[in-house]
């Protein structure tokens, strides 16, 4: 268990935004728990000996999980600090694991660097991990005050704080509603443009608070969690990532190997489901065709028709995988 973030009471910086339910889900997490390993290892189905490319490796744990299995590991993560802590927990898994850090929408570039044509597996378990969310300088919580950041590489140019400054009115009501599905968007983005004339936002809390102002209490939801959504799938280009790394590492996968991806929201769930669907058809059809054709991008097999979901146990146990959606598909020979 580590310690580290029993360090301070979390929910003490947090002043009258924490619910206190949530609060005590948060005193629970200690680092970042793998959701759905066993599912993730039984579906992986590595085969021992071929590497398999974890390309969220966050505090490694599913990497540990692949490495229990005999397979490799390629770790990747676009967070120094997540390599370091991954880094330091499976060292004794020796030269079996290599670890870069790096956009997994890169990983071309990395398996190319290191001389590996083809993979015998790929790991996406998406978005922050609890110990990116945990750590308040991060910028990722609306619950703890912190610099309004929520950048996963810290080399980035763009933050929440630019965004949430220089976006216009309409730009942040976009986003709002489309990647945080905020039915409120536009009042809060136009409450955002007139506060900042006074002073730009740099902090997560007073974003919260401005947001709290417009959309008020509801549930045991804190009310700025879809706009802090947002905010972060822009920051890191969650999305378009995600659209470039599905397509790189199934295009990488040697016959037979399967990847697996972990989504917790719908935008990106609807990605990995419309891509895995799209490359698993055979057979196309439109109205306006005299005939079907063959699909040129065929080259999946589904092995998950339906997305698996954590069960009971696991979701009280780690409440973060209430709302993970786990689909598989295999390379077709
Ligand atoms: C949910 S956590 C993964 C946790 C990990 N599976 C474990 O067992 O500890 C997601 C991790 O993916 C990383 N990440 C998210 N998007 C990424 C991207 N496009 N490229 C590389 N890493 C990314 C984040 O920095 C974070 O550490």
């Amino acid at each position: 268990m580590n310690a580290l973030l029993f360090e301070r009471p979390v929910w003490f910086a947090t002043g009258p935004l924490v619910l206190e339910e949530e609060a005590q889900e948060m005193e629970d997490v200690t680092y970042h728990r793998p959701v759905l390993a066993a599912e993730v290892v039984e579906l992986l189905a590595p085969r021992p000996g071929s590497l398999v490319v974890d390309a969220t490796c966050g505090d490694g744990g599913h990497s540990e999980a692949i490495l229990g299995t005999g397979a490799d590991v390629l770790a990747l993560d676009q967070d120094p600090e997540a390599i370091q802590h991954a880094t330091d927990r499976l060292a004794r898994f020796g030269r079996r694991v290599t670890f870069r850090r790096a956009n997994f929408r890169h990983v071309d570039k990395v398996l190319d660097q290191i001389g590996i044509a083809t993979i015998g597996g790929a790991l996406l378990d998406l978005g922050v991990s609890s110990r990116q969310l945990e750590n308040a300088q991060r910028g990722f919580s609306m619950m703890r005050n912190g610099p309004l950041d929520m950048r996963m590489d810290p080399q980035n140019v763009v933050t929440a704080a630019s965004i949430v400054n220089n976006y216009t009115g309409e730009e942040l009501t976009r986003l709002f509603r489309d990647l945080g599905e905020e039915p409120a968007a536009r009042r809060i983005a136009s409450l955002i443009v007139k506060e900042r004339k006074s002073a730009p936002f740099e902090e997560t809390l007073s974003l919260a608070r401005t947001i709290e102002k417009v959309v008020g209490r509801h549930g045991r939801r804190h009310p700025a969690t879809q706009v802090f959504q947002a905010l972060r799938i822009e920051v890191n280009d969650e999305l378009g990532a995600l659209a470039g790394g599905l397509r790189i590492l199934t295009d990488r996968l040697e016959p037979g190997a399967r990847i697996a991806v972990i989504a917790f929201h719908s935008l990106e769930d609807r990605i990995v489901k419309n891509f895995l669907r799209d490359r698993s058809r055979e057979w196309l059809d439109r109205p306006e065709w005299p005939a079907q054709r063959r699909n040129p991008e065929y080259d999946l097999k589904l092995i998950t028709p339906k997305p698996v979901e954590p069960g009971e146990e696991e979701q009280r146990a780690n409440p973060r995988s209430r709302s993970a959606k786990l689909r598989v598909a295999e390379k077709i020979e």
